[in-house]
């Protein structure tokens, strides 16, 4: 199915009437309560907003983007999110849209509009708090026990999203665009090209193989690639898939990207949590994100070793990753859907631009301890270098898992 893109889209006509700050507007458009700052107080805006209204404060987690947590008011339990204005209604919009083509989501209740920032109140989805059922606790209890995360967990995620990659169509822009083209100058630039690093030009040898080009090309070729990507195929999504934004009975939280996304952008992101950065980087390098999850997986890292020879200013890196079967058997399933769905041109080397941006745009390589900067180098150099097999090396790497 192939839709045309909607002239003005539900996104658009949701910030413009935010803009216009016509409250009025944006809730006779989404259905949503739109609550007003109350006057400030001592403390934390959204700690007195939530609390004008009645609501009790049980537990709270900060996070990089959001304050967030749960609250009770009469007896009920809520999930609360304050984040920036402008996020607030990317995420109404994608909960809009998401939800309405029959993904399940939790109830989203009321916007309260601080001075600062904004709460958005959710209903308490049990299996996403405290319940320990979001994919990420369902993957590390199937790991400890070496066996695959139960099948009627898999199959309805599996079924959700076989049928959002139905709903497609061509875009010039999508919101999941936040994470590959904006992150040229947000990141990659100030991360790694203003700051001269010297491991960005340095000569590797993973496993034995000279590379033929350095990071610096891998990461400069995957910055021109997103220069100028015109219109591209786009699935519905929820625009952020990690083993903590989905959870049992096919349930998806954390909908600012949701809507018509980069179907490449989608596979790379869902590609790299589930192989590396969502059962191991994501959770060392950022803990607080995890507090409310099993302890991650003890078995997770990858098994690399880098040494550098100064004499040839070469690293030489041996890498040798093994997916847990679980995650093994999730991951060859989702790339399977995602080749059904678009053929096996979506593994092309148009891929690779995707893989690179989230191996080195989300967490910065230079904070890594050198093991993980290397896996994410070997890796890297893998995906730019075997780009014209990339559903092949893909693949090669997922089957690794089913030996372990
Ligand atoms: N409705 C809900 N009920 C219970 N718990 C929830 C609910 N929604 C989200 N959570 C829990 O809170 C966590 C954070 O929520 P969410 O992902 O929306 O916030 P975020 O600020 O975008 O976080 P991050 O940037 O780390 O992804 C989720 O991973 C999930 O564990
Ligand atoms: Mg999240």
């Amino acid at each position: 199915m192939t839709a045309p893109a909607a002239a003005v889209s539900l996104r658009q006509l949701l910030a413009d009437r935010a803009d216009a700050r016509d409250w009025a507007g944006v809730e006779a458009l989404s259905g949503v309560e739109i609550l007003g700052p109350v006057p400030s107080a001592v403390g934390p805006a959204w700690r007195h907003a939530l609390a004008s209204l009645g609501y009790r404060i049980t537990d709270v987690s900060e996070l990089k983007n959001s304050t967030c947590g749960f609250a009770q008011r009469n007896g009920r339990p809520y999930f609360f999110k304050y984040v920036r204005a402008g996020a607030a209604i990317a995420e109404l919009a994608g909960y809009l849209e998401f939800g309405a083509a029959g993904n399940r989501v939790p109830a989203l209740l009321s916007l309260l509009r601080t001075d600062a920032g904004t709460v958005m109140v959710y209903e308490y989805l049990p299996s996403m708090g405290l319940g320990r059922g979001t994919l990420f606790d369902l993957l590390c209890r199937a790991e400890r026990a070496g066996t695959l995360v139960p099948e009627r967990e898999v199959e309805p995620l599996l079924d959700r999203i076989r049928a959002n990659c139905a709903r497609r169509t061509v875009c010039s822009e999508s919101p999941i665009d936040a994470f590959f083209a904006r992150r040229v100058t947000e990141r990659l630039v100030p991360w790694y090209f203003e700051r001269h690093r010297p491991w960005l030009d340095q000569r590797v040898v993973v496993n034995s193989v000279p590379q033929p080009v350095a990071m610096r090309d891998a990461m400069e070729g995957t910055a021109a690639f997103f220069r100028d990507l015109g219109a591209r195929e786009c699935m519905l999504s929820q625009g952020d898939f990690s083993e903590t934004n989905v959870g049992r009975g096919a349930v998806f939280v954390d909908l600012s990207n949701a809507g018509h996304n980069d179907v490449r952008g989608e596979l790379a992101t869902a590609f790299w949590s589930l192989f590396l950065g969502g059962g191991y980087l994501f959770p060392k390098y950022h803990p607080a994100a995890y507090r409310w999850r099993e302890a991650p997986y003890a078995d997770a890292a990858p098994l690399c070793a880098a040494r550098p020879d100064p004499r040839t200013a070469t690293l030489h890196i041996d890498f040798a990753h093994r997916l847990s079967p679980a995650r093994a058997d999730l991951l060859s399933r989702l790339l399977e859907v995602f080749h059904d769905a678009f053929g096996p041109q979506l593994l092309g080397r148009e891929l690779a631009p995707y893989l690179v941006m989230r191996a080195v745009g989300v967490l910065d390589l230079d904070t890594l301890e050198p093991a993980d900067r290397a896996a994410c180098t070997a890796l890297v150099l893998r995906f730019w270098n075997e780009r014209d097999d990339l559903g092949n090396v893909l693949r090669t790497l997922v089957d690794h898992g089913r030996t372990r």
